[in-house]
């Protein structure tokens, strides 16, 4: 990373992702290792900025969650119980590394509302891993601070490398980790969001994957992932959008798929998503190259080449029951700032 500190303060920005080779499923559950490796994009519309500062005068850490910055009017309010117990255990990891027991005062905030189902877990611990190594003065590699990031919330390991990112499955915690495969100025591509229920998510990923071994598909997935995996790399590397979409949609039916399955199932898209879905196969039909991705909720994005995003979202206006949308580039990894939220 760029600037070391001295002062026990440091921002870090850090953008979500969207898997377009999914992730589901944990070969080993504390140290997030995953059953399959993935690949994403960073969302330059889906960002989140965190500020951490350590101080031996604290006497315990506090996290809070400014509004986000679509909605300045609204209430400061803090994260759940749940929600702060699982950002300090990522402080605690850092503390830990740089051999100290300081406490830590963190301020977050997130460009886009954090019950957009956007992935806020993966930009949050992409941005805190990186923020809290910087304050203490850890020297990290960028592959260390995906494998940190990957202990607080697997998808956050995508969120650190530049643009397009494989996410290495690895066999122990050392060689599970995120690499860039292409910068984030490669390809113009876009990925419109599509925003059809703000609620938060009836089962949460760490919930939903403990249970993944229960679908009688997984297996036939597991085997085929890694062929996929070849094929979104070729689709990268030609620019080939009809190839992306094709792998694009059928790794996120194979996901869904086993998400179905497993016993209890989780189902996680609703009456619109599947209309949205449909519309899309329609409107290839005739001649728009856009394809569909889904990860745990209804909502839906939808990728395209840039030329084709105006087409795309007139078509979206005509779709019943969409709430709003966030349109996104392929955005760098999660990287330092100087401007401090306090
Ligand atoms: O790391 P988590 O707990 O945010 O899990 C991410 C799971 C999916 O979003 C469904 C797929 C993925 O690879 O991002």
């Amino acid at each position: 990373m760029v600037f070391m500190n001295n002062n026990l303060k440091a921002t870090a920005v850090a953008p979500a992702n969207i898997a377009l080779i999914k992730y589901w499923g944990k070969a080993h559950e504390d140290l997030r290792i995953p059953l399959n490796s993935s690949i994403s994009m960073n969302m330059s519309g889906a960002i989140t900025t965190t500020t951490i500062e350590f101080s031996k005068h604290l006497t315990r850490d506090s996290v809070t969650l400014l509004p986000d910055k679509t909605n300045p009017s609204e209430e400061t309010k803090d994260f759940s119980d749940k929600e702060a117990d699982r950002i300090v255990r990522q402080i605690s990891r850092i503390r830990e590394r740089a051999k100290t027991s300081m406490f830590a005062r963190v301020v977050t905030q997130n460009s886009f509302p954090k019950s957009s189902g956007a992935a806020s877990s993966a930009s949050g611990f992409a941005a805190i891993t990186v923020a809290a190594s910087e304050a203490l003065g850890l020297r990290l590699s960028q592959k260390e601070l995906t494998i940190l990031a990957r202990l607080g919330s697997g998808s956050a390991c995508r969120s650190i490398p530049d643009g397009f990112v494989l996410w290495e499955k690895g066999n122990t915690s050392e060689d599970s980790y995120a690499y860039s495969l292409y910068p984030s100025a490669y390809w113009d591509l876009r990925d419109v969001f599509v925003i059809v229920d703000r609620s938060a998510k009836k089962i949460s990923t760490s919930d939903g994957m403990k249970n993944v071994t229960t679908s009688p598909f997984l297996r036939d997935r597991l085997e085929r992932v890694p062929e996929r995996i070849e094929l979104m790399k070729t689709a990268l590397q030609k620019k080939d959008i009809e190839l992306f979409g094709h792998v694009l949609e059928e790794d996120c039916l194979s996901m869904h798929l086993v998400m179905q399955t497993q016993v209890p199932p989780a189902f996680y898209w609703n009456a619109i998503t599947e209309s949205i879905m449909k519309s899309v196969a329609a409107w290839r039909a005739d001649g728009l190259k856009a394809y569909f991705t889904i990860d745990a909720g209804p909502n839906v994005h939808l990728m395209c080449e840039a030329k084709d995003e105006k087409e795309l979202s007139e078509n979206i206006q005509t779709l019943p029951g969409v709430q709003s949308v966030i349109i996104n580039k392929p955005a760098p990894g999660a990287h330092l700032v100087s401007d401090h939220l306090f």
